[in-house]
């Protein structure tokens, strides 16, 4: 994971391996809103709206905001599976916020019953090679 700065916020860049795609589909149930339709702070660019909340071309990479959408803390990487404080036993990596507990899943996605109103947001991006990406731009213009 790499952490760079745009417009003043942390965005994470996130390569997860094939097992932890695969969980994903596991937390379907647990998570408040599956398929990004609330937003925080900005729409969930359409091709995120996804379970990977990702782009297609690059599903294993993982784009967003790192700022909680309950009061804005930076939640910690988490990415250890299985039981660990201040997480449920059956924890299959992810995120978790200091401040209040929420937690995320890798995707971003909050899980239920937490402060946190809403997903992380995924801000626009776009491959401008394989190993380049550019952070608040897609094909629609700037953000
Ligand atoms: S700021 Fe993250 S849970 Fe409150």
């Amino acid at each position: 994971m790499k952490v760079v700065e745009w417009r003043g916020k942390p965005v994470w860049i996130l390569r997860r391996t094939p097992e932890m795609l695969a969980s994903l589909p596991k937390n379907d149930p647990l998570v408040a809103d599956p398929k990004s339709d609330k937003p925080y702070q900005m729409e969930t660019p359409g091709y995120a709206k996804n379970e990977t909340r990702s782009r297609a071309e690059h599903k294993e990479v993982l784009v967003a905001v790192g700022i909680c959408s309950h009061l804005g803390c930076s939640p910690s990487s988490r990415f250890a599976e299985g039981p660990q404080p201040n997480l449920p036993d059956d924890w299959h990596g992810g995120f978790l916020c200091p401040c209040h507990g929420s937690t995320f899943d890798l995707a971003g996605r909050v899980f239920k019953n937490k402060p946190a109103p809403a997903n992380l947001d995924v801000p626009p991006y776009m491959y401008l090679a394989d190993n380049r990406i550019i952070i608040g731009k897609d094909e629609k213009g700037e953000a």
